[in-house]
């Protein structure tokens, strides 16, 4: 089944007859009153309608297991949760803010040691100790558009006992399948594309393993950061409409990366692919399209506040993945949690502005950011 039909068809054969699944609220279920057993038994362990948003995710996936968390930052720091003290674990440097805030802040406290790594492309046999027990990958990287080399990047890791944890919150299972080249678990925040209206948050974990699955069922039981059925049943649908979506704002998003390269009032634009031919070739052998983020920077003299204020559509906010087109500037908005020094080493500049492609109108846009441009020059 490919992941179009998957998106709509997974959840079949429902009470009667119903083309929609409904919705569980009950926080507790009614277990047999002889054995004291019973498929449910309370809301935070596991929820009908939680569970079928779980199966929904697994088969985009094509994993075995799925499990749906209250935020993306709850299912990273549940994927997080197997390590333990003396534990060292790996990341880009140019990982998202608030991951980066987690094993900055959080992970010593556990006796964990994060170690950001200025570019995972170039990581060997050598940077491995004893204690790696895993490395976080995210590619395209948050906001560089930095490739990784998903196949080597577990091969190696593998080689050292170490897990390979992928965040992929940017181009969702369906652009990318990171199970299927090499890595142990995935995680993404749903509140991005897998919602994709901005009006929700929600956190996503996929794996084939049946240990790792168990420590994050234990995660979601003992942590309790599961997502509610409501907001459960909204995901299932919304995820419907992924692939359509998704398809026009990549549409959407090479036409302006197209359009703003190459012209003197732009100094560089980012896209998965962008920084090297290497990357490029490694994109195309593991993705099926570069997504709908870009990022650039505006040539010298140009003044960015002209150009953000006559912006008539992307609304000048974090996030992403929505229909709308947003923007904003990671420095002080997504990445603020990492000191200028983090910042610099990612590659991540004072005037990187990020912009996430909604699926408005191609031309209107494209004529919003001409103007604007016009503006930030006068
Ligand atoms: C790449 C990436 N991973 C994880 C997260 C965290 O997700 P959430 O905001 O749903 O907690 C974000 C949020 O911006 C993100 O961009």
């Amino acid at each position: 089944m490919h992941i179009q039909t998957a998106a709509v068809h997974t959840l079949k054969d429902l009470a009667h007859g119903a083309v929609v699944p409904p919705v569980h609220l009950s926080s507790t279920f009614e277990l047999d009153r002889a054995s004291e057993d019973g498929q449910y038994a309370y809301q935070r362990g596991a929820n009908p309608t939680r569970a079928q948003l779980e199966t929904v995710l697994a088969a985009l996936e094509g994993a075995a297991h799925g499990f749906a968390f209250a935020s993306g930052m709850a299912a990273t720091a549940a994927s997080l949760s197997t390590l333990s003290v003396g534990d060292e674990i790996l990341l880009p440097a140019s990982v998202y803010g608030g991951t980066y805030r987690f094993v900055d802040l959080v992970l010593p406290g556990r006796g964990v040691t994060g170690r950001f790594v200025d570019d995972l492309g170039a990581l060997s046999d050598a940077d491995f100790t004893p204690a790696t027990r895993a490395v976080f990958v995210e590619t395209p990287a948050n906001p560089t558009l930095r490739i990784t080399d998903l196949r080597r990047i577990s091969e190696l890791a593998h080689r050292h006992g170490a897990l390979v944890i992928v965040d992929n919150t940017f181009m969702t299972p369906v652009l990318q399948r990171p199970l299927e080249l090499g890595a142990d678990v995935v995680v993404q925040s749903a509140t991005k594309y897998l919602a994709g209206h901005s009006d929700m948050l929600a956190g996503v974990i996929t794996t084939n393993d049946d240990a790792l699955a168990d420590a994050f069922h234990l995660s979601q039981v003992a942590q309790g950061g599961v997502l509610a059925p409501q907001d459960s049943f909204r995901l299932i649908q919304s995820i419907k409409t992924l692939p359509l979506r998704l398809e026009r704002q990549q549409q959407n998003a090479e036409a302006i990366v197209a359009h703003l390269r190459d012209r003197a009032d732009i100094a560089r634009v980012r896209y998965p692919g962008s920084h090297s031919e290497e990357e490029a070739a490694v994109h195309a052998s593991q993705a099926v399209g570069g997504g709908a983020v870009l990022s650039f920077e505006l040539a010298d003299g140009l003044d960015r506040v002209a150009f953000l204020q006559a912006l008539r559509y992307p609304a000048y906010a974090v996030s992403l993945g929505g229909v709308e087109s947003l923007i904003c500037r990671p420095a002080a908005m997504t990445h603020e949690a990492m000191t200028d020094e983090a910042r610099r080493a990612a590659g991540i500049s004072e005037e990187l502005l990020r912009l996430s492609v909604g699926i408005e109108d191609l031309s209107d846009l494209l004529e919003d950011l001409d103007q604007a441009l016009a503006a930030a020059a006068r």
